[in-house]
């Protein structure tokens, strides 16, 4: 049994492995209606539970059909509606969840939550986004730009606006798979520290550079995020929008690149704030598919976790 708490902490062969299989599952399914169970059913007989703290579209929705085509059953669970959210400890959750469901994917807010969830849980545990990280979307966004591109090992990542907790996961990937990594963004919203020296430690080159037009020469894949995350006070909107609009991914942002890079926005956007309906809806832009490919990513980490 494993758990997937974060992409700098899981062994690079088996990102590797989870994401060659998780193009051979997509593979696997093209034509079918997305009911269709897959030809081998690791999740038969199996409960999922998938806990919300925070909203979602594509996590609940992918991790929920994922599930279903494995042969499995899901339990969502509202974190509010819980006894957790009335004073319950996550290590007594984890105890009792665990007497009933073969997996837990959480989506919560400190990322000591997640640890002691997984710390006291006797079943796999699976990180659903917290405020440090979102392994399960950059496993997706790593998948997508392969499927377009090829190997992303010595490809340059861009990373314009908020360094965020999908930022934070999107350095982790840099430093396990090797690609280059640059931010642009205002320096208070700086990734992360450790996620930028874990990088640098396995190798990856991780530029800081103020310059939005600068920072996109050479890249392969311009990424942005919105501009207030669901766990950053609501008090921050006007002097974020202030401090992060020289760093919208607009047209001219685009053309500035030489390389026909791709774009990607982990969803939900807020459309001409972080980057324009031009670029969202643009050549260049692979969002949707990046939605999908959160589905066939996790199927290969649920796998995985169940020792596949
Ligand atoms: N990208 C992502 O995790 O979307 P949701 O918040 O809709 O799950
Ligand atoms: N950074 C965003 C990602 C949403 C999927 C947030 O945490 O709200």
């Amino acid at each position: 049994m494993n758990h997937f708490l974060d992409i700098h902490t899981t062994d690079v062969a088996d990102l590797r492995a989870m994401l060659m299989q998780a193009q051979a599952l997509k593979d696997a399914r093209a034509g079918q209606p997305k009911g269709a169970l897959d030809g081998d059913l690791p999740l038969k007989d199996h409960i999922v539970a998938l806990v919300f703290e925070k909203p979602s579209t594509r996590t609940r929705t992918s991790f929920d059909v994922g599930v279903r085509q494995m042969g499995g059953q899901t339990l969502v669970l509202s974190g509010a509606e819980m006894q957790l959210g009335h004073g319950e400890s996550i290590a007594d959750t984890a105890r009792v969840l665990s007497r009933y469901v073969d997996m837990i994917m959480i989506r919560t807010f400190d990322p000591e939550t997640l640890h002691e969830l997984a710390e006291h849980a006797t079943v796999p545990v699976i990180n659903g986004l917290t405020d440090a990280s979102h392994p399960c979307q950059i496993m997706a966004d790593v998948m997508t730009f392969e499927e377009h591109r090829g190997p992303i090992t010595g490809k340059k990542v861009v990373w314009s606006g908020d360094g965020n907790n999908v930022c934070s996961s999107f350095l982790h990937a840099a430093g396990q798979l090797r690609f280059d990594m640059t931010f642009t963004g205002p320096p208070t919203l700086a990734p992360d520290p450790q996620a930028v020296a874990f990088a640098r430690e396995r190798g990856a080159r991780v530029t800081i550079e103020r310059d939005p037009l600068v920072a996109v020469q050479g890249a392969d894949l311009i990424v942005t995020d919105t501009w207030l995350s669901m766990h950053d006070p609501q008090e921050a909107r006007a002097r974020r929008h202030n401090q992060l609009r020289p760093y919208q991914v607009n047209d001219a942002l685009m053309a500035a690149n030489e390389n026909q890079a791709l774009f990607m926005h982990c969803l939900p956007a807020h459309r001409d704030e972080e980057a324009t309906s031009t670029v969202m809806d643009g050549p260049n832009s692979v969002v949707f598919d990046e939605a999908e490919n959160r589905l066939h990513a996790q199927k290969a980490i649920m796998r995985w976790c169940l020792g596949g």
